[in-house]
């Protein structure tokens, strides 16, 4: 019987859990014996293996973080600590792993397949910035908790006839900003990839104050700005008063969204599909709507970048 071993790793997003669930029990369906890595590479590393059974994964659907438990570990950038992770899967005869990730995940992935393992990434991080996929599981239920969260500082925002300023996650893409920016209707988002000097945010905040807004909604990705830098700014150079949020460990966990379930669902039960055909050390993902694998080595020609036209949207709509 082939043996597939499961871990989350990096930051943890909604749907991970869906998709942990799916991969378990697509695998058990195809008689694969499962088995679950904690703690991500640190717990490879560390031999935290636990085997998996269908009850093991039950009423895990609807939860946000991961039963696997995630972590950061820097240290597996080191090919000697990849070399040892791949002689512990080989000891503990796992013939696939699948890597439940974002794009640190998937290098990580990526480098135990250049040993000689087989491994296949799931595309979850709430950023939505990894290459090869339009889609990574966390990002429609981290963006739906922003705009409900907007949603009420907005009320206070206009009560107090303010600037709000909200920081969201974000530290190299602007995907999650832009989104919620243009779903609960900002005035500016800033993002990593538009620069946008300081000067240029203000003289639109004052051009629709003139034009006889009371209150604008300013979202900003924690990699471009820090919402207190840009409340200070507007301070300094205008005469509008202003009021920050940084939202901060809200945005990542919670019950994860249909989409992010049924794709956690479609995403799992594809990866173990690919294990079977004979398909490994590459990513499924989505493009165009539809479910794809692409190789590792290749998911560097599907960039998936920011949605100019939504970024211009934002201006337009916001006079
Ligand atoms: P994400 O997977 O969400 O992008 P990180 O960038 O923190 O999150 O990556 C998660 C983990 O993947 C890291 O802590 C590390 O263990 C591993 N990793 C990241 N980059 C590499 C790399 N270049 N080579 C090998 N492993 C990596
Ligand atoms: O999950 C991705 C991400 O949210 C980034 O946008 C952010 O910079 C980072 O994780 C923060 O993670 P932590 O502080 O929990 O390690």
């Amino acid at each position: 019987m082939s043996r597939i071993a499961v871990l989350t790793s990096g930051g943890d997003a909604s749907g991970m859990n869906a998709a942990i669930r799916a991969v378990v029990r697509k695998a058990l369906y195809e008689n694969f014996e499962v088995v679950g890595i904690e703690r991500g590479y640190a717990g490879l590393i560390h031999e935290e293996f636990k085997k998996l059974g269908s009850r093991q994964v039950g009423s895990i659907v609807t939860s946000g973080g991961t039963i696997l438990k995630t972590a950061r570990f820097p240290e597996f950038k080191d090919i000697s600590v990849q070399k040892r992770a791949y002689e512990i899967l080989q000891a503990h005869q796992i013939d696939h792993l699948v890597v439940i990730g974002g794009d640190g995940s998937m290098r990580g992935a990526h480098s135990l397949a250049q040993l000689g393992a087989s491994t296949i990434t799931i595309p979850s991080t709430i950023d939505n910035d990894m290459l090869g996929t339009d889609y990574t599981l966390g990002f429609d239920t981290c963006v739906n908790t922003i705009v409900g969260a907007v949603a009420k500082i907005r009320d206070s925002s206009s009560a107090h006839e303010r600037v709000a300023v909200v920081e969201v996650m974000g530290n190299r893409s602007g995907h999650i900003a832009l989104q919620a920016g243009l779903a609960s209707g900002a005035e500016a988002v800033l993002v990593p990839e538009h620069p946008m000097p300081l000067a240029d945010l203000s003289d639109r905040l004052v051009r629709n104050h003139k034009a006889g807004k009371t209150y604008s909604i300013v979202i900003t990705a924690e990699g471009a700005y820090h919402a207190q830098d840009i409340a200070t700014y507007i301070k300094e150079h205008t005469s509008l008063e202003t009021a920050v949020t940084v939202l901060g460990y809200v945005q990542r966990g919670g019950v994860p969204t249909s989409t992010d379930a049924v794709m956690a669902a479609q995403m799992g039960s594809f990866a173990i599909d690919q294990l079977q055909a004979g398909i490994s050390n590459a990513l499924v993902g989505m493009r165009d709507g539809r479910m794809v694998v692409t190789a590792y080595e290749d998911c560097q020609n599907f960039k998936h970048t920011l949605d100019e036209a939504q970024y211009q949207l934002i201006d337009i709509l916001s006079r």
